[in-house]
């Protein structure tokens, strides 16, 4: 789960997504994360659901908002709040798994140009040194940046997400360059605070599935997966990132103007020690009479969900982990997968067949990746609660537990959340 998306907003400093939801229009059901799921309340209840279901890591997010106040001072928010999370997690014998940046950036640093500037360079580093001190002894395994192609790609581009601001191709450059940057930091102060911690990067992706088994198909699919932006509004890339981190330098046809002298190679040192993924969906392809890759816009009724851009397609968990794998060969974890719905509660029940065939269907495929040898360590499925869905509002479900949000936010368990326990179970 993510903080902006579940806690509410109780003590925390404003965030870009504050601002965003304000903007007539912005959010598309009107609603805003100010109460969310009140996880900042109920984390207890929500955690003991998490152990009910059997999962081993707890994947939450801190927010950078209660470590700073409005001006960019230090507080002491997040430093109370998370460790009290995260002592609840460890006493249920889970294991927190914390990313420190899931879209909330403060707005103070957006005003100073968000990730075209330098300076969020420094602030994450004083952000991870914080963390660090305080979190060190008890959290083991951290992510630093969830889905630089959505807070870049869609925050700055698409523009349906905070920031909701343009920047040309070069500023965008710049920004991809400044959080390669600031991962590098991070990884370097957590571990130095613990060598044995564990640091990973998260990508997320469209996943190109070939429609039929064909090797030049296959091999076009995997080029495409990994190609590079061709302008500023194409800034969904996975190799712009991870080529510096895992490589060592940047793909052919795409430097930043802001390198310098040893960025690569320190961006380098900080390699993911294993790289997340969170693979939600695919699109299929094929050849044309001259060998081009073109893609098949056949849906199937049953792929379909309650997000426009989420069709069921379990071969990309399949294929995504695959492609990664072979490409850079680094241990691989699956850190979000999920289906959306709509869910009807009828006494007290939730029969989510949809999301049920969504699960298990994927968790096939993963299963034929994980016989191919595709060195895959953990799956996380997104999410454990309905929560606040960024421009979507919270009328998009994704958890395996039903939040009521008409009657005092009451946690109901769905047959997808018996339907995974069951998986877990006997999953070997
Ligand atoms: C991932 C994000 O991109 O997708 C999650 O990490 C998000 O935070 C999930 O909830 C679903 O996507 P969306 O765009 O429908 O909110």
């Amino acid at each position: 789960m993510s903080s902006y998306q579940v806690e509410g907003a109780f003590g925390r400093s404003p965030s870009i997504w504050d601002e965003l939801s304000q903007r007539k229009g912005a959010i598309k059901d009107g609603s805003d994360a100010s109460l969310a799921d009140d996880f900042y309340h109920r984390y207890k209840e929500d955690i003991r659901l998490s152990k009910e279901l059997g999962i081993q890591d707890f994947r939450l997010s801190f927010s950078p908002t209660r470590f700073f106040d409005e001006n960019g001072n230090e507080t002491v928010e997040g430093i109370h709040f998370y460790q009290e999370v995260i002592q609840e997690i460890l006493r249920n014998g889970l294991r927190p798994v914390v990313t420190l940046y899931h879209w909330d950036l403060p707005c103070y640093l957006e005003k100073k140009g968000g990730f075209t500037s330098p300076e969020i360079v420094s602030f994450f580093t004083r952000y991870a040194e914080i963390v660090a001190e305080h979190f060190s002894s008890l959290v083991s395994s951290f992510i630093t940046f969830n889905e630089p192609q959505c807070f870049l790609g869609i925050g700055y581009q698409r523009r349906d997400h905070a920031p909701s601001t343009y920047h040309t191709f070069e500023e965008m450059k710049r920004a991809t360059h400044h959080v390669l940057l600031a991962h590098a930091h991070m990884y370097q102060v957590l571990k130095r605070a613990n060598p044995h911690c564990e640091v990973s990067f998260v990508n997320t992706m469209n996943v190109p599935l070939p429609i039929k088994d064909n090797p030049l198909l296959l091999e076009k699919c995997r080029q495409k997966l990994f190609s590079i932006p061709k302008d500023e509004t194409d800034f969904y890339s996975i190799s712009i990132y991870l080529d510096p981190l895992v490589k060592g330098y940047y793909p052919e046809g795409f430097l930043p103007d802001n390198l310098k002298e040893g960025d690569l190679e320190f961006i380098q040192k900080s390699r993911p020690d294993y790289l997340g993924l969170n693979i939600y969906t695919g699109t299929y392809f094929t050849l044309d009479e001259k060998n081009q890759l073109v893609e098949s816009s056949h849906v199937e009724k049953e792929e379909e969900s309650d997000l426009f851009w989420l069709k069921r397609r379990p071969g990309s968990l399949y294929y995504g982990p695959k492609f990664f794998y072979e490409r850079y060969r680094l241990p691989l974890v699956i850190t979000e997968n999920g289906g959306c719905y709509r869910d009807n509660l009828e006494e007290g029940q939730i029969h989510d067949a949809k999301r049920v065939l969504y699960l298990t269907s994927y968790l096939d495929s993963l299963k034929k990746a994980i016989e191919d040898h595709i060195d895959i360590r953990g799956y996380y499925y997104w999410s454990l609660l309905d929560n606040f869905e960024w421009a979507e509002g919270l009328s998009k479900r994704f958890g395996l537990l039903y939040v009521d949000y008409k009657d005092n936010l009451k946690r109901y368990r769905k047959d997808s959340f018996y339907a995974y326990q069951n998986i877990i179970k006997h999953w070997n």
